[in-house]
């Protein structure tokens, strides 16, 4: 064995105090006491599986005075993401096999997290060619939001669903109907919200189930309107995912422009269903959406500032936080921050248990600390949750390497394509 974790290690759904055994970067062996070159005794501290963001936008090629590969992945190690899956809404975007295996070398050099890479679906991208390029899994926007990949046309809608179902691959969807958005200017919260309604969601989604073609695993990003909860759950082979912002906020969030994000930040009674439905297991992910957009770009007129929030180092943290709170079990979160998701795309983590990438995060449940932009690692340096009391990571192991202790990289920069 080369390494040996101790803690009260996370395995069948309760925290145990035992040991897990390191070998080449996997689980080994999990059980009461072993022995090993080398210890990390955490004691009575928790070890659960690291998490696994299944959205987050890197904004590499093309947008890096936002974040970049390195920065990004950074942030997501030291709030416990040891794998995160990018969006294709880069410039230029992942819509071609090209970009697509430029995409893979670029992040292959600079995260520090392991990785998995979206293709997008344009008019004429190739999607078999994209799924044998090795993309990780599908992305589709109904509605334009940020970035240039464009909304499909309800024509071609049916087509790409069935093309994407051959590939056997996952299609996240991002969920809003472009003919009901409003068009009205915008200066508020309220104005975003008026302009992308519950039913933008809602009729999005009935239209995605009508016409999905059989085989197809249809997986809806960011839920955030109440009515659609009830689509989803009744749904076959439908995943879904909810972000920390809809939980936590809404638009009566004094956040200005800063809180403008797609779909909108809606009312308490949206956020407060959202709660209860996770509670009583809906969703299959919580993931971030990490959008980050800068200081000076969120600063314009509402109307004209880029819609999307920083989100991949607050996730678990804020989440631990509502554990400690006693609003949501343990449970509740590990199973939708890592072994739901890592199931989902097929990846070898998500769990402690052998043979698994040994994929750690540390956590100690009786320390929380305030979030402050200045503490996190995002290159925009700007947080929704300024103030606000999350438990961040004492430790953080990528496939056995400690990279991360105590609030400081020590490992050595070694993220992987999960493809
Ligand atoms: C995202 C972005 O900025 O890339 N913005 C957002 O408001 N969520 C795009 C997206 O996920 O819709
Ligand atoms: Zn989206
Ligand atoms: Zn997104
Ligand atoms: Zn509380």
């Amino acid at each position: 064995m080369d390494a040996i974790v101790r803690g009260r290690c996370y395995t069948d759904g309760r925290p145990v105090q035992q040991c897990i055994g390191i070998s080449d970067g996997k689980i080994a062996a999990v059980s009461g006491s072993l022995d090993g070159d080398i210890v990390y005794d955490f004691g009575s501290k928790l070890v659960i599986p690291g998490a696994v963001d299944i959205h987050v936008h890197m904004r590499e090629p093309g947008a890096t005075q936002k974040e970049d590969f390195a920065s990004g992945s950074l942030a997501a190690l030291h709030g416990g993401v040891t794998c995160l899956l990018d969006m294709p809404n880069t410039n230029p975007p992942t819509t071609t096999s090209k970009t697509l295996r430029e995409k893979k070398e670029l992040a292959a050099s600079r995260s520090y997290a392991d990785f998995g890479l979206f293709a997008g679906v344009q008019a004429g991208s190739d999607i078999e060619a994209l799924s044998r390029e090795g993309a990780v899994g599908v992305k589709l926007y109904m509605a334009g939001t940020t970035g240039d990949l464009a909304a499909t046309s309800p024509e071609s809608l049916k087509e790409e669903l069935a093309a994407v179902a051959k590939t056997g691959k996952v299609l996240a969807v991002h969920a809003e109907d472009e003919s009901l958005r409003g068009r009205g200017s915008e200066s508020s919260l309220a104005d975003h919200l008026k302009n992308r309604r519950n039913e933008c969601e809602t009729s999005a989604i009935r239209r995605l189930l009508e016409l999905s073609a059989e085989g197809l695993r249809v997986h809806i990003c960011h839920v955030s309107a109440r009515e659609s909860i009830p689509l989803i759950a009744n749904a076959r082979n439908v995943t879904s995912e909810v972000t920390p912002h809809h939980l936590l906020l809404d638009k009566d969030a004094m956040l200005g422009s800063f809180g403008k994000v797609n779909p909108p930040l809606r009312r308490r009674e949206d956020r407060q269903a959202l709660f209860a439905a996770l509670k009583e297991t809906r969703f299959d992910a919580i993931a971030s959406d990490h959008a980050p957009h800068t200081t000076e770009e969120k600063e314009e007129d509402f109307d004209f500032a880029p819609s999307g929030m920083p989100g991949v180092e607050t996730t678990l943290p804020l989440m631990i936080q509502l554990v400690r709170e006693r609003h949501l079990t343990l449970e509740d979160v590990v199973r939708r921050t890592s072994r739901r998701p890592a199931e989902m795309f097929g990846l070898n983590k998500g769990r402690i248990a052998v043979g698994y990438d040994a994929d750690l995060v540390i956590i100690d449940p009786a320390t929380s600390r305030e979030i402050r932009a200045d503490d996190l690692h995002y290159r925009c340096a700007w947080t929704p949750y300024e103030g606000r009391l999350g438990v961040f990571p004492k430790a953080v192991f990528l496939r056995g390497e400690i990279m991360i202790e105590d609030g400081s990289l020590i490992g050595e920069r070694s993220g992987r394509d999960v493809v």
